[in-house]
């Protein structure tokens, strides 16, 4: 049994800090905290080891180099990649979609769908090809329910897809989509599939072995990694078809003055000196939350969760976003509420109740603009979520509710009576 108040103070950032409260830290989804051993491998690099891996031959050399294809292996392991040349350490999940989107030798004419509730990093790119190689986008619609529809999915096959992308679960809403399934289906009809798994990774047991993506991407800073680290898995024979997105050093076998052999993947798409602090801090967070286990941390999200939805369901100016089952969306909590703009209501949660919460359009722009919406906010649920978080955020949305008159025609758009002390902030996006 996992002892969560613990785990909690593994975490500094969630230290209280000269007698004030602990800082209520609701916003996983977007960037996890870190424990202290992530903090102790990055300090460890640069104090005992810091080399430049796979150039030098002294020690501080070889030490990283040898660490950071551990943590190659350590990542293909906990993802059930068929190897650990299969894993390209990249800034971020974008990079690692881009790599795929640009990588790919696509034909005029050729399709990708996407959904309609994509984050932008698996949107833009498309768009951008479509502009620049002449490729067709097209978009599967989501049920509101949560389901996923296959005879819309197998419609749109038919028609032809070189690849589908699609997320694993939604940063907008926390659903998750049956990727094994949508595997098969696309592979029967001759597409390869992309899945951007940066909310589900850090939640969820993911096999690559049995869920058949052709390409998966995620963000190691949303799993107890550094900031700016992320990562591509993907078999070494799929990721040999691509082309490198940033050439240089290490990305070659040999040059001449006229010419140059590329290593086989990982390397080829690795270029430039790399973030060794960063991934040997990621495979540090990789390490503690393997200790915990990734059952013990979905079942805790969904209990978190449960006490969240529970504790708002009569609120009837709270409308919540996606499936109204919590273990369906486990991580994520996001919600609109009747007559208070999302922006307002974040600045609310953290200046009166220390609650920090994201609000906005979630990088999903497409997905609020087709239904007129400003946004939504996102309360996000991690391992270190306790009850008494969900109880202090559950607080304040009940006291700002009290603030506003109740207009149940009105939809976020009357300002919030300002909290004590509100300062000037950047709208978020
Ligand atoms: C579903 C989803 N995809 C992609 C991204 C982009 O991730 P990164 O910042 O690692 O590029 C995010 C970040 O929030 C996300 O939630």
């Amino acid at each position: 049994m996992t002892d969560w108040n613990r785990v909690r103070r593994d975490f500094p950032a969630l230290a209280p800090v000269s007698g004030r409260p602990a800082p209520v830290y609701l916003d996983s989804a977007c960037m996890s905290l870190v424990p202290r051993t992530v903090l102790e491998a990055i300090e460890a690099y640069y104090s005992e080891y810091p080399g430049c891996a796979g150039r030098s031959l002294h020690r501080f050399a070889e030490e990283v180099g040898h660490r950071y294809e551990g943590a190659r292996e350590a990542f293909a392991r906990f993802l059930g990649a068929p190897s650990a040349s299969g894993i390209v350490f990249l800034r971020n999940a974008t990079e690692a979609i881009n790599l795929v989107a640009r990588g790919l030798n696509w034909e005029p004419g050729d399709r990708v769908l996407v959904s309609d509730q994509e984050h932008n990093s698996n949107l833009v790119i498309w768009q951008r090809l479509a502009d620049e190689r002449g490729i067709r986008l097209a978009h599967l619609r989501l049920p509101a329910d949560g389901s996923f529809d296959f005879d819309a999915l197998d419609a749109e096959l038919d028609r032809g897809v070189r690849l589908v992308s699609f997320f694993h679960t939604s940063n907008l809403d926390g659903r998750s989509l049956p990727i094994r399934e949508i595997a098969e289906h696309a592979h029967a009809k001759g597409a390869e599939l992309l899945v951007d798994g940066c909310q589900a990774a850090p939640h969820q047991r993911v096999d690559l072995a049995t869920l058949g993506a052709d390409y998966y991407a995620l963000s190691l800073h949303k799993m107890l990694g550094p900031s700016g680290t992320g990562l591509l898995a993907g078999s070494p024979e799929r990721l040999a078809q691509l082309a490198p997105l940033v050439v240089g050093g290490e990305t070659v076998e040999w040059t001449s003055l006229t010419g140059h052999q590329l290593r086989p993947p990982p390397h080829r798409f690795e270029a430039g000196l790399q973030n060794y602090a960063g991934v040997l801090g990621a495979a540090a967070g990789l390490r503690y939350l393997e200790r915990i286990g990734l059952e013990d941390v979905e079942a805790h999200d969904a209990a978190i969760n449960v006490r969240a939805t529970r504790a708002l369901m009569d609120e009837s100016r709270v409308h919540l976003l996606g499936p109204t089952d919590p273990a369906h969306r486990a991580s994520i909590y996001s919600f609109t509420l009747d007559g208070v703009d999302p922006n307002d209501a974040a600045l609310f949660l953290d200046e009166g109740y220390g609650v920090m919460v994201r609000s906005g359009m979630h990088c999903v722009h497409s997905w609020y603009r087709e239904r007129s919406l400003p946004g939504s906010i996102r309360a996000s649920f991690y391992l270190y979520t306790s009850p008494r978080d969900v109880d202090t955020f559950v607080a304040g949305v009940r006291e700002l509710l009290g603030r506003i008159p109740a207009s149940p025609s009105v939809r976020a758009s009357s300002p919030v009576p300002p909290p004590p002390r509100r300062p000037t902030r950047r709208a978020a996006r």
